[in-house]
C-alpha cells in the first residue's frame, strides 16, 4: 500500500454539517409559492396606486396573505396545474414588503416596489454564475468576504474526510456556485479523494478529475461514485500526471473543447509527504523545484480554461529550517506571470490535522521559543484569464 493510502485517515468524528445545500437556499428558509401570474397582478395594481396610505394598505394585505394563508382572497397561493409559479423567500420578502411600508415617500415606495416586482419577473444573472441578481438577497450563504472562518467541514452525503491532505467541501462548493453556471466543466488537476467530484454533482455541474496515485485515484472513483446524480451530469477521474495529461483528448471524449471552471489543490510541498513518486510535487527535491512543477501543470492545463472564466488555487505557507516559506505567493507569481488577472485572495482557516490536534500547548511553546506563529491559514487565490 502506497504512503498516500496509509494517509488517509478517518474522520468520521467529525462528521457535523454547517453549510447546507446552498443551491436550495431559497428553500431552506421557508419558502411561499405562488401562482406568478397572479402575484404580478397584485404587484401592477398596487403599483397603480398614487395614494400612499391606499398602497401600503395592499402591502399589509400582502403580508397577511403570507402570515396566514387562509386570509388569501386573492388566489395568489391557488397553484394552477398548468400556471407558472415562484417561490420567494418567506424572510427576504418580507423584509422588502417592510421597507415599502417604512419608505417615507410614494416614490420611495414604488421604487421598492418596482424592485420586487422585476425580482419576480425576471431572471438577471452574470455570464460566469446562476445567481439571480434581481434577488441576491436570497443567497446570503455565498461568502463574498475575503476572510473564512469555517470551523467545521461538511461531512454529509459521500464527503467522508478520509483523506489527509484534502480540502473542505465548502471550498468547490463555493467556487462553483459564484463560477459556474449548471452543466458547466469544471477541471480539478489535484483531485486527491474526489471533493470537487462529489460536490459537482450535487451542484450539477460536470467534473474533470486528475489524481497521479492509482490507488487514491480508485478508492475517490468509489467514493464519488455514492453520491446521488440527481443532476445527471458526468463525473470522471483520470490518473496520471497533471503536468503531462493529454488534456484534450478527454475533453474530446467528452465533445467539450474547454472547462468553465479551474480548481488546483496541488501538495504545500513537503508537507504532507503524498508517495514516493517523482512525478508528486511533493516529493520535490527543494521550493525551486516545486515551482517549476507547479508552473507545468497551470502551463498544461490553463490552456483548455474558457476566456473570461475563472481558475482557483487553494495552497498554504510552508515553515522549514526556521524560516517561513511563502509557498502561496511564491505560487501565485507562477500564475500571474502567465498572464492571469488576480481577482482575490481569501484567508482561510487551516483546519487542525491529526498531527497537531492535542499538541496545542507544545506548538506554543515552540512558537515563543522560535520566534514565528503558528499556521492557522492558508489560501484561496482567484484567478481570472483574460
Ligand atoms: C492536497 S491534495 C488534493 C486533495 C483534494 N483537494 C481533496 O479534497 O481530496 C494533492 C493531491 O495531488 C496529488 N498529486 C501530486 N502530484 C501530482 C501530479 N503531478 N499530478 C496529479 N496529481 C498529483 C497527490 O497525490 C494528492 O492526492
Amino acid at each position: 500500500m502506497s504512503k498516500g493510502v496509509k494517509a488517509m485517515k478517518d474522520n468520521k468524528d467529525k462528521q457535523t454539517t454547517l453549510f447546507k445545500n446552498l443551491e436550495s437556499v431559497p428553500f431552506t428558509y421557508g419558502t411561499i409559492i405562488f401562482n406568478k401570474e397572479k402575484l404580478i397582478c397584485f404587484l401592477e395594481r398596487i403599483n397603480d396606486q398614487n395614494n400612499p396610505f391606499l398602497l401600503k394598505n395592499k402591502i399589509v394585505a400582502l403580508k397577511e396573505i403570507i402570515n396566514s394563508p387562509k386570509s388569501d382572497r386573492e388566489g395568489l397561493l391557488n397553484i394552477d396545474p398548468n400556471g407558472d409559479t415562484i417561490s420567494l423567500r418567506r424572510d427576504v420578502l418580507i423584509s422588502e414588503l417592510n421597507q415599502i411600508l417604512e419608505a417615507r415617500t410614494l416614490e420611495r415606495a414604488k421604487y421598492y416596489l418596482n424592485r420586487l416586482e422585476n425580482g419576480v419577473q425576471e431572471v438577471k444573472t452574470s455570464k460566469v454564475n446562476d445567481i439571480n441578481l434581481l434577488r441576491w438577497k436570497e443567497y446570503d450563504e455565498i461568502i463574498t468576504d475575503s476572510l473564512w472562518i469555517l470551523d467545521k467541514r461538511d461531512s454529509s452525503g459521500a464527503h467522508l474526510a478520509w483523506y489527509w491532505g484534502n480540502f473542505i467541501p465548502q471550498i468547490p462548493h463555493q467556487m462553483m456556485l459564484r463560477y459556474t453556471k449548471k452543466g458547466d466543466w469544471v477541471l480539478d488537476a489535484f483531485v486527491g479523494s474526489g471533493t470537487t467530484l462529489i460536490e459537482c454533482k450535487r451542484l450539477g455541474r460536470n467534473g474533470i478529475g486528475v489524481e497521479l496515485n492509482p490507488e487514491v485515484g480508485q478508492k475517490a472513483k468509489e467514493l464519488v461514485k455514492k453520491e446521488y446524480n440527481k443532476h445527471g451530469v458526468t463525473t470522471e477521474i483520470i490518473t496520471g500526471d497533471s503536468r503531462t495529461t493529454d488534456i484534450k483528448t478527454i475533453l474530446d471524449k467528452h465533445e467539450i473543447e474547454q472547462v468553465q471552471l479551474l480548481i488546483m489543490h496541488p501538495p504545500y510541498h513537503d508537507i504532507i509527504k503524498f508517495s514516493k513518486d517523482e512525478k508528486d510535487l511533493s516529493t520535490a527535491k527543494s521550493t525551486d523545484e516545486f515551482l517549476k512543477m507547479f508552473g507545468e501543470v497551470v502551463d498544461n492545463a490553463t490552456p483548455f480554461l474558457e476566456k473570461g472564466r475563472y481558475f482557483a488555487l487553494v495552497i498554504g505557507d510552508k515553515y522549514s529550517k526556521g524560516e517561513w516559506i511563502p509557498l502561496g505567493f511564491y505560487s501565485m507569481q507562477e500564475v500571474l506571470k502567465r498572464g492571469y488577472l488576480l481577482k482575490s485572495i481569501i484567508v482561510k482557516n487551516f483546519e487542525e490535522t491529526r498531527g497537531k490536534r492535542n499538541k496545542g500547548e507544545l506548538w506554543r511553546y515552540r512558537a515563543l521559543v522560535g520566534g514565528f506563529y503558528i499556521f492557522k491559514h492558508e489560501y484561496v487565490m482567484l484567478f481570472k484569464k483574460k
